[in-house]
C-alpha cells in the first residue's frame, strides 16, 4: 500500500482529516461508513464549514465597510436544508428563477433580502416575485422594463437594480464567462445609459424605483484584476447609491489550484469601489460557488475496475451527479475513503452511456478495488444543482455532517420517483 497521506488537500471542507488509519473523517464522520449507512452515490456536506465561508465573507466586508450585505447566490447549491443555514447565518439571497425563489422562501429567506435575477423572467416569475414581497428585482433587458412595469402596475413601486455588463473577461471557461459585450446577460456598456433613462424617466411614471446597477462578470475566476477592472469600467455609467458586484470567486478543485482568499477578493472590490466609485456606497456581493463548493464531497462504490491501455475504475455514479467535468472539463481529484495515498495511475468514470462520463481523468489511487468508497472533494457548487436523471439513475442524498453527526436532508430519489409526473 501507498505511504498513507494525512496532509488533506484545501479541496476538502474544512474540519476534514486523514487519521492515524489513513481513513477520511468529515464533520467528524468517517466516509466509509457514512457510505455504509447512506449508500452512494452522496453528497456529503459540512455544515460548520458552510458557516464557516458565510461568517468569513461577513467578516471580510466589515471590516472594511459598514454598507454592505452578502447574498447566497442560490443556483450554486438549491437545496432548502442549505438556503436554511445560510440564512441562519444571516446572509441575503439571489435566486435567478421562480423555482429558486421558492426554494429560498422555504428555506427561511426574508424576502426583503431576496434578489431576483434571470434574463427570461415570465410575467408568472414577476408576479410571484410582487406577491411574494421580494426586495429587489434585477433588470437584464428592455423588454422586461415594460414587463415588470406593467406587474407592478398601481402597486407600491418596485425596487431595481440594472444589469450591466462592463466588457470585461475574467480568466475562465468561456461557458460561464458573462461580462464580455456580446453576452445574453444584461445591458451592454453602449445601450446601458438610455436603459438608466428610460427606468427612471420612462412612461412609466415611477412604478420601477431605480437603486443601483449589477454585474457579474463570470465564474471560477481566479485573480482579483478583472473584479477591479469592472468597477472601473462602469463608473462612466453614473453615481448611484448601490452596487451589486455579482460573484465569481473561484475556489480550489484540487491541491494545485490557489484561489485568492476571501478577504482579499472582499478588499480589492470594496477598495475599488471606494476608490473608482467614491465612499458610501451600499455594496452587495454574489458569491456562490465560494461559499458552497468546498463543504461537500461525493462519495461513490467503485464497481469495476479494468485494465486496458488505462486503468479504468468505474463508479456508481458520474455525469448524472457531477456534470461539471462533461460541460467544462472541469477537474476534480479522486482518493480511496480508507486508503490515502497515491501509486496506481487511474481515470475515474461513471456509469453513464457515454465515453466523456469521466469523473476524474488523472487520478492516482491507492491500489483500488471494488467494493471501495471513493471519495470527489468540492462537489458542493452545480453539483446537486446540475444533477440529472440521465440513464434513469435517481439522483443522490443529499446528507449534513457536524460534529460527529449525520443527517438526511434530501432523500435518495426512488424509481417511483421516476414516474412521479406520469399522468397514465
Ligand atoms: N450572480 C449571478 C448573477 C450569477 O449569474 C452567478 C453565477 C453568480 C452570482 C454566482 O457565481 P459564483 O460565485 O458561483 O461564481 N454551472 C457553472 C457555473 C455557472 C454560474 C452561473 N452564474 C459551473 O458549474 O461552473
Amino acid at each position: 500500500m501507498a505511504a498513507t497521506r494525512t496532509q488533506l488537500s484545501q479541496a476538502y471542507p474544512i474540519g476534514s482529516r486523514v487519521d492515524e488509519d489513513g481513513r477520511l473523517q468529515i464533520g467528524g464522520c468517517d466516509a466509509v461508513e457514512l457510505a455504509r449507512e447512506f449508500g452512494t452515490p452522496a453528497y456529503i456536506v459540512a455544515e460548520d464549514d458552510l458557516r464557516a465561508r458565510a461568517q468569513t465573507f461577513v467578516e471580510a466586508f466589515r471590516a472594511r465597510t459598514s454598507d454592505f450585505d452578502v447574498l447566497f447566490a442560490s443556483k450554486a447549491f438549491p437545496c432548502t436544508a442549505v438556503y436554511r443555514v445560510l440564512a441562519e447565518e444571516g446572509i441575503a439571497c439571489d435566486v435567478a428563477s421562480g423555482g429558486e425563489l421558492a426554494l429560498a422562501l422555504r428555506g427561511g429567506f426574508d424576502p426583503a433580502r431576496i434578489y431576483m435575477h434571470g434574463n427570461a423572467k415570465s410575467v408568472a416569475e414577476l408576479r410571484f416575485a410582487r406577491e411574494a414581497g421580494v426586495g429587489h428585482i434585477v433588470i437584464d433587458n428592455a423588454d422586461e422594463i415594460e414587463r415588470l412595469e406593467a406587474v407592478v402596475g398601481d402597486g407600491p413601486p418596485q425596487p431595481v437594480l440594472l444589469r450591466v455588463t462592463p466588457d470585461v473577461r475574467g480568466m475562465t471557461n468561456d461557458k460561464i464567462s458573462t461580462g464580455q459585450a456580446d453576452s445574453k446577460f444584461g445591458f451592454s456598456m453602449a445601450d446601458a445609459p438610455a436603459a438608466i433613462a428610460r427606468v427612471t424617466r420612462g412612461p412609466g411614471g415611477g412604478r420601477l424605483d431605480l437603486v443601483g446597477l449589477h454585474m457579474h462578470i463570470g465564474s471560477q475566476i481566479l485573480e482579483l484584476d478583472p473584479f477591479r477592472r469592472a468597477i472601473e469600467a462602469i463608473a462612466p455609467l453614473g453615481d448611484f447609491g448601490t452596487y451589486n458586484l455579482g460573484g465569481g470567486l473561484g475556489v480550489a478543485y484540487t491541491a494545485e489550484q490557489e484561489p485568492p482568499r476571501i478577504a482579499d477578493y472582499v478588499a480589492a472590490k470594496v477598495d475599488t469601489v471606494t476608490r473608482v466609485l467614491g465612499p458610501g456606497k451600499r455594496i452587495l456581493d454574489e458569491p456562490g460557488r465560494a461559499l458552497v463548493a468546498n463543504s461537500t464531497v461525493t462519495l461513490y462504490t467503485v464497481q469495476s475496475v479494468k485494465r486496458n491501455v488505462s486503468t479504468w475504475v468505474a463508479v456508481d455514479g458520474g455525469m448524472s451527479d457531477n456534470l461539471r467535468p462533461m460541460l467544462y472539463g472541469a477537474v476534480y481529484e479522486a482518493q480511496v475513503a480508507d486508503r490515502f495515498g497515491g501509486g496506481t495511475p487511474v481515470k475515474v468514470v461513471g456509469k453513464h452511456c457515454e465515453s466523456g462520463d469521466v469523473i476524474v481523468r488523472d487520478a492516482e489511487l491507492a491500489d483500488p478495488r471494488v467494493g471501495d468508497v471513493i471519495v470527489t472533494p468540492a462537489t458542493g457548487a452545480y453539483g446537486h444543482a446540475m444533477a440529472n436523471n440521465y440513464n434513469g439513475v435517481p439522483r443522490p442524498p443529499v446528507i449534513f455532517v457536524s460534529q460527529g453527526d449525520a443527517r438526511v436532508v434530501v432523500r435518495r430519489e426512488t424509481y417511483d420517483d421516476l414516474f412521479a409526473r406520469d399522468v397514465d
